[in-house]
């Protein structure tokens, strides 16, 4: 039997968060989708009587208080929205680009944190959506991976802090996942899922409160291993 839980999923309106939305529906919990696609979000709250979807950009921070003021106690809180970008040319580097990403995947979460943190039920769950990619460094993903790279010190740290108020912290590797934003990439994605399939897995570890989500483990076990070897064998194999 599931217990209904509160469960607030920031990038809803698309790719794994979308799935993740429609996975936690499924299971009977009620929903704060979020996004700033108010079309979507409104297609959301039709197919759903247990939700609420609320709309701001998550680098607003007026918008994210607004959005806060409107919700009274989360059990669950996702934090999966997010963009990426890469970095075509190192010699010219973009630094408008760089800050973007920086500011949407990382900077953000201080906006989202300090607004619904206070929020959290005892027993809850704070989930961070980093990536696999953190394992390894990747070409052209200086502004990407470092964001999700401190996502993964942010969210490690925080488990820490957060002990003592009984909330976990659950921090998500997900590998390659068939989304909009991959549809972008022109290079292979190995092992990649679907988006329902890459739900399915945080949704399992999200509800066994595991600390470290990642998949598909084909892939994050293979990155894990190439990271161990010596420095120069890893940058010539990139
Ligand atoms: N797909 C993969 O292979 C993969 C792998 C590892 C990690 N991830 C991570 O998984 C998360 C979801 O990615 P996805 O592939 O599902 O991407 P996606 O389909 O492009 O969805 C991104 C979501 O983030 C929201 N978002 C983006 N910028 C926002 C902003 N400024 N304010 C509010 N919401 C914003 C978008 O909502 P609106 O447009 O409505 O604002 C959208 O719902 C990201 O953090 C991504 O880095 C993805």
């Amino acid at each position: 039997m599931t217990i209904d839980k509160n469960v607030l999923i920031t990038g809803a309106t698309s790719g794994i968060g979308a799935a993740l939305f429609a996975l936690f529906s499924k299971h009977g919990h009620t929903l704060y989708p979020c996004g700033r696609n108010e079309e979507k979000l409104r297609e959301l709250k039709e197919h759903s009587t247990r939700c609420q979807p609320l709309s701001f950009d998550i680098n607003e921070i007026e918008q994210v208080n607004l959005a806060a003021s409107q919700v009274d106690a989360i059990d669950i809180l996702i934090l999966n929205a997010g963009d990426c970008a890469y970095i075509d040319d190192a010699m010219a580097f973009d630094a408008a680009n760089f800050a973007r990403i920086i500011n949407t995947n990382l900077t953000s979460l201080g906006n989202v944190l300090a607004a619904f943190l206070p929020k959290m039920n005892k027993g809850g769950q704070v989930v961070f959506v980093s990536s696999a990619a953190t394992l390894l460094p990747f070409p052209k993903a200086e502004a990407y991976g470092a964001s999700k790279a401190g996502i993964n010190y942010l969210a490690n740290s925080l488990r820490i802090d957060l002990e003592k108020y009984q909330i976990g912290v659950s921090l998500v590797h997900p590998g390659f996942v068939e989304t909009p934003l991959t549809n972008r990439n022109t290079f292979d994605m190995p092992f990649i899922l679907s988006a329902s399939e890459a739900a399915q897995r945080i949704y399992k570890g999200v509800m066994k409160k595991k600390q470290y989500i990642h998949f598909p483990r084909r892939l994050t076990w293979l990155l894990k291993v190439l990271a161990f070897m010596p420095q120069f064998l890893r940058h010539r194999l990139m």
